[in-house]
């Protein structure tokens, strides 16, 4: 029997789904029931009829999948599989804020932990922050942990005052400018589409920026044949088999996300096996509060 057989037979004797990040390896994005971007994922993560979802990516998006479902088995194949991003706001920076400013909204990223969230007003991802701050309400809005993002949709919203917090994603942030400037004037007519997590130099010689659903269908629609693509590799893989006849460069110091990276075929089968690596919320309030920030985002997205 295969590795992709045994995981077939596995996930029927369980009931389990696959959910898995563009990021991941081709092999398990092929195994996979559903591939998406981090807002996808979620809204996947709370209609799945299964008992087990098993989350192939890093552990916020398990524990955001354990929140909005927690009657459900979420496994995750590596526990170790982390976003440093995640973990870049302190307690005393949403607190501070709050203090400081009236008619605030603290706006949470969802590449953020569960703590992070339960201190949070709303949750957001890449995909749907800038509709979700443009609607909401308030004129302050602290945007935590991403800078990045929070430059993105300050710029696309600016009848609001954004409070920055300094965290950011190593892969997206270290991607060099003078690296896409290089593609560029190799390939004159490629079109540039890079994810908001990079850094605003990286951002200002973009043609589109979007999340990484955002550029796969951007390049999917496209007439266009040639594209420098800024956001970790693992989307070349999507974006090859929506346009076979196109041509993806990505910047010469590769992007990869060495968490998404440790999900494989073994350790799926391993966690699919002995129900090991299960993600556990305690039903506390801190619990509710993040899953409250998480399916305020689902509405208000709608
Ligand atoms: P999206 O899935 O929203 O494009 O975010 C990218 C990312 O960094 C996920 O960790
Ligand atoms: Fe976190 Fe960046 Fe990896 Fe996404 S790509 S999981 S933001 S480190």
């Amino acid at each position: 029997m295969t590795k992709q057989e045994e995981i077939q037979k596995l996930k029927e004797e369980k009931d389990a789904v696959i959910l898995a990040h563009y990021y991941v390896r081709p092999e398990v994005q092929d195994i996979a029931d559903y591939i998406g971007d981090s807002y996808f994922l979620s809204r996947r993560a709370v209609d799945m009829p299964h008992r087990t979802i098993v989350f192939c990516g890093v552990s916020f998006m398990g524990e955001s999948a354990k929140l909005l479902n927690p009657a459900k088995t979420v496994l995750m194949p590596d526990a170790k599989a982390d976003c440093p991003m995640a973990h870049m706001v302190t307690m005393e920076t949403v607190e501070r804020a709050r203090a400081q400013y009236e008619d605030l909204a603290v706006v949470c990223y969802i590449n953020s932990t569960a703590e992070v969230k339960s201190w949070s007003d709303v949750c957001v991802t890449s995909a749907n922050a800038v509709q979700i701050v443009k609607n909401l309400p308030n004129k302050n809005i602290l945007f935590i942990p991403d800078r990045n993002l929070a430059h993105f949709v300050a710029d696309k919203v600016p009848g609001k005052r954004i409070i920055y917090n300094e965290g950011f994603c190593p892969i997206h942030e270290h991607m060099k400018a003078e690296e896409i400037r290089k593609l560029k004037e190799q390939h004159p007519s490629a079109k540039v589409l890079v994810h908001p997590e990079c850094s605003s130099e990286v951002t200002a010689l973009a043609d589109y920026i979007g999340s990484t659903s955002g550029i796969i269908d951007y390049a999917k629609n496209s007439t266009d044949t040639i594209f420098i693509i800024g956001t970790e590799q693992g989307v070349r893989h999507a974006l090859q088999q929506a346009r076979e006849d196109a041509v993806f460069f990505f910047p010469e110091t590769e992007p990869i996300c060495v968490d998404m990276k440790m999900i494989t075929l073994d350790k799926i089968i391993d966690v699919l096996k002995n129900g090991s690596n299960e993600i556990k919320m305690d039903d506390g309030q801190a619990s509710a509060a993040a899953e409250r920030t998480l399916t305020r985002m689902l509405e208000l997205a709608q």
